[in-house]
């Protein structure tokens, strides 16, 4: 028998470990979890004016050090994605396997990162819940929007609690982010990529060119989702994460 796997679940922007709330009983009978804050996010700290990628995987690294975790299997939705992309390039060895959901492995355009540049200024300016705001409709289908005022509540209170520093700094991150394509494309270890089929951010072709650079990979479209597949469809995004834990091979 092998030693149960170790889940790293890492949430998006500009979230917290709340993201995660419907994946942890289903999950945890088969996985040990942590499902960290990235750093500023969840509880008001003091940072850096701009938070990278690295930093952030420097956080989870230094995390499993303190867990005595070897190996794990890293679960990033979207900037989670990728956090957990900069962690596979600079530790690959400590990636048991990987899911990247409603991700890209692509850098921003030169007008992207002028648009993170704008949410930065913004954030810091008028707080979190004016982002919080202007990201809600891309983030949950139009279904779900008129359908489940509960969830669509959540997912802009979880966002509008966020300190506006750690908004600002993880937006000028991201903007710094390179392309990691070619981290995939060298990476040899189980994956799964998903996404909804309404997620306008980061359209399916993303997904597809991840698909492609993870050799074995498996991509599972989530329809009538959006941006956030494990609230709005918690049981079938679950079932993905599963099947891929299931598979690993004995340690
Ligand atoms: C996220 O959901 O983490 C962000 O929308 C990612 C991004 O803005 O690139």
């Amino acid at each position: 028998m092998r030693d149960r796997p170790v889940l790293v679940l890492i949430h998006g922007f500009p979230q917290d470990h709340t993201l995660w709330n419907d994946q942890i009983l289903a999950l945890e009978r088969e996985a040990d979890l942590l499902t960290p804050d990235l750093l500023g996010f969840g509880t008001a700290t003091e940072l850096p004016t701009v938070m990278t990628m690295e930093r952030y995987a420097e956080q989870l690294h230094t995390l499993l050090a303190e867990r005595g975790v070897r190996r794990a299997v890293l679960c990033g939705l979207s900037m989670g994605g990728y956090v957990a992309m900069a962690f596979a390039e600079r530790w690959p060895a400590l990636v048991e396997a990987l899911i990247l959901s409603n991700t890209r492995a692509t850098a921003d355009t030169a007008e992207g990162k002028q648009a993170r540049k704008a949410t930065a200024d913004r954030a810091l300016a008028q707080g979190a819940s004016v982002i919080a705001r202007s990201m809600l409709p891309v983030l949950l289908s139009a279904r779900t929007r008129a359908e489940r005022p509960d969830l669509t509540e959540r997912v802009e209170r979880m966002m509008a609690r966020q300190p506006a520093n750690a908004v600002a700094a993880a937006s000028l991150g991201m903007a710094e982010r390179p392309d990691r394509l070619h981290v995939l494309r060298a990476l040899r270890v189980p994956a799964t990529i998903i996404t909804g089929s309404e997620d306008t951010l980061m359209p399916l072709p993303m997904s597809q060119a991840m698909h492609e650079a993870l050799v074995g990979s498996r991509l599972e479209v989530i329809h009538g989702t959006a941006h956030l597949p494990n609230i709005e469809a918690p049981d079938r995004f679950n079932a993905a994460v599963l099947l891929l834990l299931r598979s690993l091979p004995d340690a």
